[in-house]
Parts: C-alpha cells; sequence; structure tokens
C-alpha cells in the first residue's frame, strides 16, 4: 500500500481493511456490541426507557462505550436504532408490549403515508450527532465511530407492519395492490436516511453501516424491482462524503446475486452463508468489496474452546474467499444471553493467530 494512503481516517484498521487497504491490525467490532448482554448496560436501562437512552446524548455516548472499555475492539457503533428516524416521521415507538418494537401510525394507506413528515435531521434528530461527538472524544484515535441507518425497505416493513412481523402480509399487501404507496415511502425513507447519514458524518463518524435486515423477505425479482433502486440511491450518494459504507442484506445468500451495480465499499454477511460463498456470488456479479462477518452469534454460548475453533475456521473461511479486505464480526446482533466472556475468546484467539 502506497504511503499516502495511510494518511488520516484510512489509519484506523476498520477504515483500511474497508476500503482494501492493508490495516494495520486485524479490525475487530461486534454487531449490537452495546446492549442487554451487559449488566452495566442494564444498569442504564433500568433507569430510562428506550427511546430515551437513545435520545440523551450523555445516555448514549455512555452505553456506546461501554464494550470499549471491556474489549480490545476497532470501533464503537453508536448506540441508536433503526427505528428512531421514524419517531422524527411522526409515529411512537415503545418496547412496552414485551416482544420487540411497536410503532404507532401504521402506514397502510395514501392517507396513512400524507399523515408524515420530513424531518430536518440537524434539528429533529440533532441528539444521535451529539451523541457520537460525546463518544468520539473518549475513543482512541485508531478506533472508528460507526453511524448507522436502517435501510430503505427494512425500516419501511416496520412503518408498514407496526412493529415486528412474521409474513409482512401488510407490506405484501401494498407491493401487489397499492404499490404506489410503498414505493412512496421508501423514497422519503430513502431522502431522511441520505439527511441523517450526512448528519452523522458531519458529527464525527468515520464509516456507516446500512442494515437491510428483511432484505430476505421478499422475491429476488421484487428486491431487484421496488427495492434496490432506493437502496442504490442511498449509497451512491452517501459513499460521496468520503467515508467508507457497509450494506448488510440480512437472510441469507440470495439476496447476493442481486446486487450487480451496488456502490458499496463493505458487505456485511449473513451468518447464515459461508464467506466463500458470498465472495463467489458477489464477484460474479462484478462486485469487488470487502467482507465483514460472520461468526454464528450463537456460537458464543458454547465453551470456550469451541469459540476459539470457530473463530479460526473463519479465518480459514477469509484465506479461502479471499476478499480484498475483511473485518471480523458476527453475523447478526449479539442476543441477550450472550456471556460477556466470550467476547473476550473471540478477541484474544483473533489476536493469537493474525
Ligand atoms: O451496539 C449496537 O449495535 C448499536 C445499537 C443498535 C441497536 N439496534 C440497539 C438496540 C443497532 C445497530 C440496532 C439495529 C437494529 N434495530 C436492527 C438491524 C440489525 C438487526 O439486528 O437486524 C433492527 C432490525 C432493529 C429493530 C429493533 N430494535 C428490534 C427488532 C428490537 C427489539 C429486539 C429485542 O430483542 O427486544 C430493537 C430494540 C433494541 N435496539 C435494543 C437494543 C440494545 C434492545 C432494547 C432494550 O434495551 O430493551
Amino acid at each position: 500500500m502506497g504511503d499516502e494512503l495511510m494518511t488520516g481516517s484510512s489509519q484506523k484498521p476498520l477504515v483500511a481493511a474497508a476500503f482494501g487497504l492493508k490495516p494495520s491490525r486485524y479490525p475487530i467490532w461486534f454487531m449490537r456490541q452495546a446492549g442487554r448482554y451487559l449488566p452495566e448496560y442494564r444498569a442504564v436501562r433500568s433507569k430510562v426507557s428506550f427511546t430515551e437512552l437513545c435520545q440523551t446524548p450523555a445516555l448514549a455516548a455512555e452505553v456506546t462505550l461501554q464494550p470499549l472499555r471491556r474489549y480490545d475492539l476497532d470501533a464503537a457503533i453508536i448506540f441508536s436504532d433503526i427505528l428512531i428516524p421514524c419517531v422524527a416521521m411522526g409515529q411512537t415507538l415503545s418496547f412496552d408490549k414485551g416482544e420487540g418494537p411497536v410503532l404507532s401510525h401504521p402506514v397502510r394507506s395514501q392517507a396513512d403515508f400524507a399523515y408524515l413528515k420530513r424531518p430536518v435531521a440537524e434539528r429533529d434528530l440533532g441528539y444521535v450527532g451529539e451523541a457520537i461527538a460525546k463518544t468520539k472524544a473518549s475513543m482512541r484515535p485508531e478506533q472508528a465511530m460507526i453511524g448507522f441507518a436502517g435501510a430503505p425497505f427494512t425500516v419501511a416493513s416496520y412503518m408498514i407492519e407496526g412493529g415486528s412481523s412474521k409474513n409482512f402480509t401488510e407490506v405484501k399487501k401494498l407491493l401487489f395492490t397499492d404499490r404506489s404507496v410503498l414505493t412512496g415511502l421508501l423514497d422519503l425513507i430513502g431522502d431522511v436516511t441520505i439527511d441523517y447519514l450526512t448528519m452523522q458524518v458531519r458529527s464525527g463518524a468515520d464509516a456507516l453501516m446500512l442494515f437491510d435486515t428483511w432484505a430476505g423477505q421478499l422475491t429476488g425479482l421484487d428486491y431487484r424491482e421496488v427495492v434496490f433502486p432506493v437502496t442504490k440511491r442511498v449509497l451512491d450518494t452517501v459513499r460521496q462524503l468520503g467515508v467508507p459504507v457497509t450494506y448488510f442484506p440480512g437472510q441469507g445468500a440470495d439476496r447476493l446475486f442481486e446486487l450487480a451495480g451496488l456502490g458499496v465499499d463493505v458487505i456485511s454477511v449473513d451468518w447464515r452463508t459461508r464467506l466463500s460463498n458470498a465472495q463467489r456470488i458477489l464477484q460474479g456479479v462484478g462486485l469487488d468489496v470487502s467482507l465483514q462477518g460472520n461468526l454464528d452469534p450463537q456460537i458464543l454460548i458454547g465453551p470456550e474452546a469451541m469459540v476459539r475453533e470457530r473463530v479460526r475456521a473463519l479465518l480459514s473461511e477469509v484465506r479461502a474467499a479471499n476478499p480484498r479486505g475483511h473485518i471480523f464480526n458476527v453475523g447478526h446482533g449479539l442476543l441477550p444471553h450472550t456471556p460477556p466472556e466470550s467476547l473476550s475468546w473471540v478477541i484474544s484467539e483473533l489476536r493469537a493467530q493474525t
């Protein structure tokens, strides 16, 4: 790598690997590394609602930093949620009913759509920018601050269903009977996401990630026709900010076949898909990107020897896949029952092997 490229933020191992440059060490972080598996998170959370936690920069910064105090990580992801912009768009978010998020005013018609507002990111979501700036002040210079948003389709799914869903029936009703409501909503979310991620980079985010957890809930044809264009528009626009951008298409390998022409630096690979298969598919559609992932987060409930063995297995999978860069991570978010010590085993094995 040319020395001229090793300046500024590409000295951060995560940023270098994301751009396909040689990092000074192997970058690692964990999706959902801040959260309920940590007792210090539960202590903060017991005093405030989830939305309040996200909207209070000092508290959001505190829980963002908690995993960095415990573990030798190369990045922090700002503590927030993909559904926070929905609040700025006029919906109410709660987690009271036990099972996952609940959003008021589900979007099922043109009239429901007309109720939504287009937020001004600096004014209506500025607390996320403040949390980023506050967190960054306590991070080491070689650690990357990751900003994020949900991808338009995944956010739209929650906005339409009013929460989590098994069959996405309301989404499919719009797709097959009132498509202009769905495409209008996707375009609005696309615009909001561009403003929101731009604000995060202006506040100090060194890298961005777009979570498309439910990308696998559509046929490949519908994904390509309805979801791909707006996803590409968001990625093309925010990449102009100069920071590396990661896309996570959840739920399996098939979605990777539909990504030809996507402008992105890193694909975060779901745990279900071998990295070597992901790489083969992505190369087949002409995408030369870095990969992130993809330890099965449930492996972390296993004994230490098993966890270490799976870290070594993933490293040989990376060698077989041979992507231009790799960021070590799980292949979906950490779960609340994850034993905190298992993350230390993963990191120490990675450091021992690389
Ligand atoms: O550390 C981090 O990764 C940063 C914070 C973060 C959260 N959610 C915190 C959170 C991030 C990046 C997310 C993304 C997110 N949120 C996604 C995409 C990634 C994925 O997991 O697929 C999705 C689909 C959501 C929506 C969401 N938010 C759900 C389904 C839930 C409920 C989960 C549950 O188990 O109850 C949330 C709530 C949520 N987001 C929690 C956390 C720590 C738990 C809330 C609590 O403390 O009660």
